[in-house]
């Protein structure tokens, strides 16, 4: 009789073994070769799946979790997730606390699984007892049959890649690996993949990939604890020393950038369809940068991709939300402000003054067919005016012609100058009515989405 092929008697079963795949196009012009293990693959969408389980197995042969317990996690996402997914096919609660800066996509796949989550501020230091890390230790403390999963201090995460992540990279080699590359998170990853690579072949090298901003770096440096500072990849970095993290077995650290990190992880996506998380994009820019300065013929470089891609739609690959945060500059072809205003030809600035009447202005939208005009003070603008707050104010007032538009400003527009690309201008406009141009100060035109529009059909033609 044939043998059934890859059928498991539980989700839980189908951790681990995730394919390594080459990177063709962004690894081009290297002399090394550059794999990735794609740690997404795993059931629950990233290489948490594999402490979760390993975690919850380690925690039931010891006896600290009984039937009907609770697992409580602080965790950015991914090893909530894993732990939800164990705690449903053993019988357990989960609880998890998170940061907010971390995206709702993330809260809503835990709630998923029937998890609760407790969002916590990203903004104060560990020791706060606001902090992520101190809420969860108070819910240990208070919930009855519990178990603090507690993936920074347990030494069965960075056990679970020593045990079963390190030998399976060795063996899809085939024993021929000379540098593995991952981010720094709990150090999970690099400790114990990188220990038992060290054992197999003392001469593999192991690099971190540390966000700019976390402490890691320094440490690994300087040994000295510098201050952490924000950064927004998410699942890497960290502003303290896990024990999970043995810096010992690592032979270097690589520094990136948000930006880097988004821009790697799309190129990722759109050049070898491979659709993985910012901490993957950080992950292959670091193996990059290491690799270009360590590059020899040959040599073979594996680099781990922690989770999917999924989970940043409204993010990483949302093209407002890349360029209102500074990580994407210009949409190409669409060019600045200049080109769209000097394809639009020049307007002469039309705008209302504070003490005008509203009749005085309605008749200025009138006369020139505008909807909305800025309003100017001495000093500068003060809002802007729009027919339809004109028209409201004299619909409920009939004898409010002569008032004047003062109180009507609107503050729904944006400032941009001639250098601000269009890229930006549109996405201003997810919020803004109108765009004010200045030009040393003055406002020297106006931009409606009415000619962002006009602008972009004709670059489109
Ligand atoms: C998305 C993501 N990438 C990378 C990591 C880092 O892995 P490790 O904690 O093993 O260092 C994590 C861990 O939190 C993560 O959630």
């Amino acid at each position: 009789m044939a043998q059934r092929e890859n059928v498991h008697n539980s989700v839980l079963e189908c951790i681990g073994n995730t394919p390594i795949v080459r990177l063709n196009d962004v690894a081009s012009g290297l002399e090394s070769q550059l794999f990735a293990k794609l740690e997404f693959m795993n059931p629950g969408g990233s290489v948490k799946d594999r402490i979760a389980n390993f975690i919850v197995e380690q925690a039931e042969s010891r006896g600290e979790i009984e039937p009907g317990g609770t697992i409580v996690e602080a965790t950015s996402g991914n090893t909530g997730l894993g732990l939800a997914m164990a705690a449903v096919l053993k019988g357990y609660q989960s609880v998890f606390v998170m940061p907010d800066k971390q995206s709702m996509e993330k809260v809503q796949a835990l709630r998923a699984f029937g998890a609760k989550v407790v969002v916590t501020p990203t903004a104060v230091e560990p020791e706060d007892p606001r902090s992520y890390y101190s809420v969860s230790r108070r819910l240990v403390e208070e919930t009855p049959n519990s178990f603090y999963a507690n993936q920074y201090h347990n030494p069965d995460n960075p056990e679970t890649h020593y045990q079963q992540t390190g030998p399976e990279i060795w063996r899809q080699m085939a024993e021929n690996l000379d540098v593995f590359i991952a981010g720094m998170g709990t150090g999970g990853t690099l400790t114990g993949v990188g220990r038992y690579l060290k054992e197999v072949n003392p001469n593999i090298q192991v690099v971190g990939v540390d966000p700019i901003g976390s402490i890691y770096y320094d440490l690994f440096k300087t040994g000295r604890m510098s201050e952490a500072y924000s950064y927004s990849v998410e699942g890497i970095g960290e502003d303290f020393l896990p024990s999970t993290m043995d810096l010992e077995v690592l032979d270097d650290v690589v520094r990136v950038t948000d930006r880097e990190c988004y821009l790697t992880t799309r190129d990722l996506v759109r050049n070898e369809g491979i659709f993985c998380g910012g901490s993957s994009g950080a992950a292959v820019c670091g193996a990059l940068k290491w690799l270009r300065l360590n590059d020899r013929p040959g040599q073979q470089a594996l680099v781990l991709l922690p989770d999917t891609g999924r989970q940043y739609l409204g993010k990483i690959f949302n093209d407002d939300w890349m360029v209102e945060n500074g990580y994407l500059e210009s949409i190409p072809g669409l060019g600045t402000v200049r080109e769209l205003l000097s394809r639009d030809g020049h307007k002469p600035v039309l705008s209302a003054h504070v003490g005008q009447t509203v009749s005085e202005v309605a008749g200025l939208m009138r006369e020139h067919g505008v909807s909305q005009v800025p309003l100017m003070s001495e000093d500068g603008v003060v809002g802007i005016l729009t027919e339809g707050k004109v028209l409201s104010r004299l619909l409920d007032h009939p004898g409010a012609a002569s008032d004047a538009v003062d109180d009507l400003a609107e503050s729904s527009y944006c400032t941009v100058d001639f250098n601000t690309t269009v890229a930006v201008l549109s996405a201003m406009f997810g919020r803004a009515k109108m765009a004010l141009v200045l030009d040393k100060g003055s406002v020297v035109n106006v931009i409606t989405r009415i000619d962002l529009i006009d602008h972009i059909s004709k670059v489109n033609q």
